[in-house]
């Protein structure tokens, strides 16, 4: 490719986490009753019908990648099989025609490598956000699903998340309001999930914390997830627990941790109902977990008026090697033995 190598010139260390708008996007069109072959284009505007259902009854689904640059200039993605298979259970619990695996990846495949130029350099502590998405065009009125949809898939460079960034530990505030039923849309990335939480972050922001964190909305005493994370609790210094739940998202890097701190970490992983008020006092660390957040470390949790450190001291020793590992798979520094880097041809 002939832009190998011309990067566009940012200060990755302080881009934070906003949108820039990069020089392609993917776009794939479904009309008559199938997908065409998509294509890339320039604009990133998208221009819709004021009848599109996406607009009025939220007929719309997303994901979440990132695209590292490894040690050895490889461009890597971590796992995008999975956010394929998220987009098609969330595809069909929408009612809008599922995205084939092959048509995500390669969406996703040529949107990293007609930005090539974004993808922040090794080492910098920034990513390629990747970010796909699945909207109801067309026009309507009533309450149906639409008849035409448009695929997307577009990139901008990003910091972390979360403003400390890094391994920089967080505050999290329990929300007033439910974030989604026990048989609602809490385990699908919908963008209507996100709307109504928009209240309850900004409620936590007024608190001081970084992000609402949810509980169960039949009983509000166990744990769900934070309003853009998993989250993962390491108890007794040897058991890393996360809330089972059928409300939160199946988040790809809490199972990747899960999996790291079970195999490598030789410590015990369950998958079970975590009740705040009972078992706070057996925290020793607790981390949020996602795309966006990487691995983040709670210091302290806000709930019944007031704030609640988490564990003995404000280090987090196991969040930090699992975090290492993580990152260090994610960026080629370390073997990848489950395969679960995904190389970029360029
Ligand atoms: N939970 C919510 C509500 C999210 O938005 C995300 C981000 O995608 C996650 C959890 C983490 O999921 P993943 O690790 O697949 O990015
Ligand atoms: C992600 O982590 O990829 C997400 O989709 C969360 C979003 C709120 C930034």
């Amino acid at each position: 490719m002939s832009e190998l190598g011309k990067k566009v010139q940012l200060d990755w260390a302080k881009i934070g986490f906003k949108y820039h708008n990069t020089d392609y996007r993917f776009r794939a069109k479904w009309v008559n009753g199938e997908w065409d072959d998509g294509e890339l284009i320039e604009s990133s505007s998208i221009t819709v019908s004021e009848g599109a259902p996406a607009l009025h009854y939220a007929q719309q689904c997303f994901e979440g990648m990132k695209a590292q640059t490894a040690v050895d200039g490889r461009v890597l993605l971590f796992r995008p099989s999975l956010n394929a298979e998220r987009m098609h259970r969330t595809a069909e619990r929408l009612l809008m025609p599922p995205v084939s695996d092959s048509l995500f990846i390669n969406a996703v495949e040529q949107a990293v490598r007609a930005n090539y130029r974004w993808i922040p350099p090794f080492g910098s502590g920034a990513s390629l956000y990747i970010r796909p998405m699945l909207i109801g065009v067309g026009e309507n009125l009533g309450l149906r699903p639409a008849e035409e949809f448009e695929f997307r898939v577009f990139c901008s460079p990003v910091g972390p998340y979360y403003s400390e960034g890094g391994l920089g530990s967080i505050s999290l505030a329990v929300s007033d309001y439910d974030r989604a039923a026990p048989q609602g849309t809490g385990s699908y990335k919908a963008g209507a999930n996100y709307a109504a939480g928009l209240l309850a972050t900004k409620d936590a922001v007024a608190l001081g914390a970084d992000e609402a964190l949810y509980l169960d909305s039949r009983e509000r005493r166990f744990i769900d997830e934070a309003g853009s994370a998993n989250i993962l609790v390491l108890m007794d210094n040897d058991k890393l627990v996360t809330p089972a739940s059928s409300a939160i998202l199946p988040s790809i890097t809490r199972r990747s941790i899960m999996s790291l701190a079970e195999v490598d970490l030789n410590l015990r992983v369950e998958e079970r109902a975590i009740d705040l008020r009972e078992e706070f006092q057996n925290f020793a660390e607790m981390a949020a977990c996602g795309t966006a957040a990487v691995l983040s470390p709670v210091k302290k949790v806000w709930f019944d008026g007031q704030w609640h450190p988490v564990g003995q001291s404000v280090k987090t020793p196991v969040m930090q090697t699992l975090y290492d590992k993580l990152v260090g798979i994610q960026s080629g520094i370390l073997p990848d033995y489950s395969h679960w880097v995904h190389s970029v041809d360029l």
